[in-house]
């Protein structure tokens, strides 16, 4: 069942910017889109990579491993080699407190 995580300040990741956090065991990544946050997967789905230290580019992801690229709201691939999408993942805003639910 999903749960909600307190897992950044909304201080702490700057726009066009994004931050790795852990929920349990998994990695999630959380990105600033123009004062809006949203969460995915921070594991790229096409081989180990972690997409929160990718290139951010009109609301997309560029895998810093081999470029692939996802859309950060959908979680959809949009580039070669990535096929496969990423989960996302609600996020709630409460004063500077960004939550997930995982
Ligand atoms: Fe992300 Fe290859 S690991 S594109």
């Amino acid at each position: 069942m999903a749960a909600s995580h307190l897992v950044a300040k909304t201080t702490e990741i700057a726009e066009d910017e994004a931050k790795r956090v852990t929920v349990g065991d998994q990695q999630i990544a959380i990105f600033n889109l123009d004062g809006t946050f949203y969460a995915t997967d921070d594991v790229c789905t096409h081989a180990y990579a972690s997409l929160s230290e990718g290139y951010i580019e009109d609301g997309c992801v560029e895998c810093p491993l081999h470029a692939g690229l996802f859309d950060i709201k959908t979680g959809k691939a949009k580039g070669v080699p990535v096929v496969e999408d990423i989960k996302t993942f609600p996020v709630r805003v409460e004063g500077e407190d960004i939550y997930v639910e995982v």
